[in-house]
């Protein structure tokens, strides 16, 4: 994140807003990551009385430590930093408890880091006592595409970062780092997921969310394989100046579109300005690895619909 300047920008923009409102608050940053770029920023902005930063990864929290030792004196005592999953600290044993949550552990499909479950999780544990979230809404982005012809750019960027570099042939996922606009087949993406943190994670998680839409084809003639998805995040509920929002699609993030290639490059289905192209995406969330089914056919060909299933980040 702390080379992405549109993630950590929108970051950013949500804290300084929550500034302006002159409340401190304790925060808990799930996730902190290695350099700890959302604490260091609740602490820049001065809205923080206090910060529990919690970090899994034990090499990423180790190197939280020394960066934690290495700040002045006044904005150490404000950090705890924790060594461990969020669920496994005792949040009633501590004093004061965090009434905010920052975090970052969102994916490239929005979900896919366990976001749901984690926060879910949390809050219950904090009981409920949780009055700010940043993000404020994330959600995953949808376009259908035709096969996609990898740019120069995306190709470098891929061989930098270690992903494929070659597209998919059969059915299957990839991870795309600014892939070819010109395979869109309409001009608007269409969210398949949508969460406001806050309420969302106050209700019970089901193990089966299924969303259903259509999209119209809007390019004269097309071979349709499959669909791009990328995240959307609104770090703050205030947008006017469309500071805290970050699209996947439209910017250049480190986090690379997933292409999912519905059918094999020689079954690539014909269609033209007006088709419909049916979706239904269906997660399971109540596991912090979720797993994911979409479901994808034309008109009312529904003999030829294509599904495919795969868990986690699927990074490949
Ligand atoms: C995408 S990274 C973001 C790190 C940091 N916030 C940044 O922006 O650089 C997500 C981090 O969250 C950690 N993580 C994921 N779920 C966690 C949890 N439930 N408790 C603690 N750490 C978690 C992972 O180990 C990973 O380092």
């Amino acid at each position: 994140m702390c080379l992405d300047s549109y993630r950590l920008n929108a970051y950013e923009e949500a804290i300084r807003q929550y500034g302006q409102q002159q409340q401190k608050a304790i925060w808990l940053d799930i996730g902190t990551g290695a350099h700890m770029p959302l604490t260091r920023l609740l602490i820049k902005y001065g809205v923080a009385e206090r910060v529990y930063a919690v970090e899994a990864n034990r090499e990423a929290y180790q190197f939280a430590k020394t960066v934690r030792e290495h700040l002045p004196d006044e904005e150490k005592r404000k950090i705890s930093l924790h060594g461990c999953y969020s669920k496994n600290v005792d949040w009633h044993a501590q004093d004061p408890r965090p009434n905010a949550i920052i975090h970052e552990i969102v994916g490239c499909i929005c979900s896919d880091e366990g976001c749901i479950k984690v926060m879910h999780d949390t809050i219950r544990n904090l009981d409920g006592c949780v009055s700010l979230c940043i993000p404020y809404r994330i959600g995953t982005l949808c376009m259908p595409v035709s096969r996609p012809n990898i740019s120069l750019v995306s190709s470098f960027c891929s061989l930098l970062l270690s992903t494929s570099v070659r597209i998919v042939k059969k059915v299957g996922i990839q991870g795309i780092f600014n892939p070819p606009k010109d395979a869109f087949l309409c001009e608007k993406p269409q969210f398949i997921e949508e969460f406001i943190l806050h309420d969302y994670v106050r209700k019970p998680l089901d193990k089966c969310r299924m969303f259903k839409t259509k999209f119209i084809v809007e390019k004269s003639i097309a071979k349709w394989t499959g669909f791009y998805l990328a995240p959307h995040i609104l770090t703050s509920i205030d947008n006017r100046n469309g500071d805290t929002e970050i699209d996947g699609l439209k910017q250049m993030t480190s986090w690379p579109v997933r292409y999912v290639q519905m059918y094999g490059d020689r079954e690539a289905i014909n269609v033209k300005q007006g088709d419909e192209i049916h979706v239904v995406f269906e997660s399971n969330l109540t596991d912090e690895c979720p797993t994911y089914r979409l479901e994808a056919w034309v008109h009312d060909d529904y003999l030829l619909r294509s599904s495919f299933v795969w868990k986690g980040p699927a990074i490949y």
